[in-house]
């Protein structure tokens, strides 16, 4: 899932691999690079973890000062060896991120005219195509646009040719690339944070977009062939080290970032000083709306659900949310009076940005709240909401996730003041409430993590668990339960409280714990109802709530975590905590990959 390239004055295996390790982060499961030397096209490839390729090098160094790398994440064919990018076709070497939707008709004609197949992959077309144009005498530009004007789907591709040792040509339609500056010598990598130890001037390609770079120019063309001119920039990704610090891995050092970024992040939509929400930092006039549609994926979709609860009560905005995968195909009704808000990290995750089209070709105003300032996502909207959280490394988002959080909770006391349903009373309760977080943060922490290692390691021996939540707590309870199955792989469902009696009760007994998220708020004495149900049927329970709701439960769990007792609308923001972190150390019990869960991918490019 990430794409490299160099034309370099020094030898490249190592620096492309370098550069692959700083995208580890997206998620992968083979890589390669490829170079040339002496005009000869060679790889080397592995399956599994950039050290299997480091491994591969080091038996069979590559030499060269052009190349390729990949990291791959596989769609079609398995993770093998032989799937591995660079795919090579006589004298053209490729790398692809994404999908070529139509590769079976591609690759039916190539066969029928004599072509013959080394790999399952649908990139392997493209590398056939280009060396089919080449022999049919196209010069290396014409037989890029004759290929990818075939294309149809979604890429970020590298390519070089054995008989042009000194460029290379890019391209992008879906899954972001960028062009890094450097001094005689020029890169392509997935995002800046790939080329940070090169370049930090980057030109990110538009979507449709191709580009031939060399020693000391980049040509960029549009999706018709014309030349165009793209702005260069200096991102400040570029000087982010990716670190762990004194953490064990990324996740840990990004839950106890959070009091900083999410402080940094409130900053932007709040005054401190007066104890008031920004009112200008909205540019979405939310007075004037009948309905806000929102959108996302993950653990992003949960905070737009959580954000929904917030924006109806706090705003009386009507608020549609679904997940983007069915928004882009649901055809709703977009009527005049509604605006749209998106929800992204990465800022390109192709379900959430083919929503947001879909919404900007309606007509109406498009809001996002996004981690990304340079992303795609930031670039197509009216209105960008940032989150501050600095890259997120960690697949499982944490940081990203809270700060979005309190990202939506600002805008909706920004739309409850605008729409006047905001008293100044409340406004300024809730603004106290949020200026305490990243102090409660830290406080939060110090108090529950030894508890929660304890408890992680009974949690471990578990093979099912239900998450269940009310209000708010429920859409935290099925963040809970995914964080929960994506790094430890203990299969765990979220519920919303209420529904236990409509079907999971089924499945307690003593073998399937059940983490209750409970605050001491409006919906108190209805969850701890469903508590009792559990108890009555020999379940476990967890229960995860403040001082208040602990003094109030005479109930026997299994462990009972306490929270300080919070204002409602920063209560998800903080009892996230627990929730992160009982993902977290069972995972480190159960010896799982924390950083890069197996099958999943940071930022998810094709649909
Ligand atoms: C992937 C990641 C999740 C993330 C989701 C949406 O599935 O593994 O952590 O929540 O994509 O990503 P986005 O970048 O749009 O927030």
């Amino acid at each position: 899932c990430g794409i490299v390239g160099i034309v370099g004055n020094r030898e490249v295996a190592p620096l492309l691999v370098d550069a692959l390790k700083r995208l580890e982060y997206r998620g992968y499961d083979s890589a390669g690079v490829a170079t040339i030397r002496d005009g000869k096209l060679d790889r080397r490839r592995a399956e599994g973890k950039l050290s299997n390729l480091d491994r591969r090098l080091a038996e069979e160094p590559l030499a060269g000062q052009v190349g390729i790398g990949h990291t791959r994440w596989a769609t079609h064919g398995a993770p093998t060896e032989a799937n591995a990018h660079p795919h090579f076709c006589r004298g053209v070497a490729v790398v692809h991120n994404g999908i070529i939707e139509n590769f079976a008709p591609l690759r039916a004609e190539l066969i029928a005219k004599g072509a013959v197949f080394q790999s399952q992959t649908d990139t392997e077309v493209v590398a056939q195509l280009l060396s089919a144009y080449r022999e049919q005498g196209l010069a290396p530009r014409e037989a890029m646009q004759k290929t990818l004007s075939q294309l149809e789907g979604a890429y970020a591709l590298a390519v070089l040719f054995e008989d042009q040792p000194d460029m290379i040509l890019g391209a992008r339609s879906g899954p972001p690339l960028a062009v890094g500056h450097g001094e005689g010598e020029m890169f392509l990598g997935s995002d800046a944070i790939a080329l940070a130890p090169f370049t930090d001037e980057i030109t990110y390609l538009d979507d449709g977009d191709w580009a031939v770079i060399s020693h000391n120019s980049v040509e960029i063309y549009d999706h018709s062939g014309k030349p165009v001119e793209r702005a260069s920039q200096i991102s400040r990704d570029a000087a982010y080290v990716v670190d762990k610090g004194n953490h064990r891995h990324f996740m840990e050092k990004e839950i106890y970032e959070q009091a900083e970024v999410v402080s940094h992040t409130l900053s932007h939509y709040i005054d401190f000083a007066e104890g008031r929400v920004k009112a200008d930092a909205a540019q979405i006039d939310f007075a004037a709306l009948d309905r806000l549609a929102m959108s996302a994926c993950g653990t992003a979709y949960y905070a737009g659900l959580i954000g929904k609860y917030w924006f109806e009560r706090v705003a009386r905005l009507p608020v549609e949310i679904d997940v983007a995968s069915e928004f882009r195909y649901r055809e709703m009704p977009l009527p005049g009076r509604m605006a749209a808000l998106f929800i992204s990290q990465s800022g390109e995750t192709a379900d959430t940005l083919a929503s947001l089209r879909y919404c900007r070709d309606s007509g109406l105003t498009i809001g996002t709240v996004v981690n990304v300032r340079g992303s795609t996502m930031a670039r197509e909207s009216d209105a960008v909401f940032p989150t501050l959280a600095g890259p997120e490394i960690g697949v499982a988002s944490t940081k990203a996730f809270t700060c979005q959080l309190s990202v939506l909770a600002a805008l909706a006391l920004i739309a409850g003041r605008t729409r006047g349903t905001l008293s100044a009373e409340e406004e300024a309760r809730s603004v106290q409430a949020l200026v305490e977080v990243p102090r409660l943060f830290n406080e939060i922490l110090t108090a529950i993590q030894p508890q929660i290692e304890t408890l992680s390691r009974e949690l471990s021996r578990f093979k099912d668990v239900l998450y269940l939540g009310r209000g708010t707590n429920f859409p935290l309870a099925l963040e809970g339960a995914l964080k929960l199955k994506e790094i430890s792989y203990i299969h765990a469902e979220g519920y919303a409280a209420g529904e236990l009696k409509h079907g999971p009760i089924a499945l307690i007994d003593e073998t399937m714990p059940v983490i209750v998220i409970a605050p001491h708020d409006r919906y108190y004495e209805k969850t701890v109802s469903n508590m009792q149900e559990v108890a009555a049927r020999g379940g476990q329970i967890i229960l995860i709530t403040d001082e208040k709701g602990a003094a109030a439960t005479t109930l026997d769990t299994m462990a009972t975590i306490v929270l300080p007792v919070v204002n409602e609308i920063v209560a998800p923001i903080l009892f996230a905590l627990p929730v992160q972190l009982i993902a977290y150390h069972t995972a480190v019990f159960m010896g799982t990959d924390v950083d890069q869960p197996r099958n999943l991918a940071k930022s998810v490019t094709v649909e």
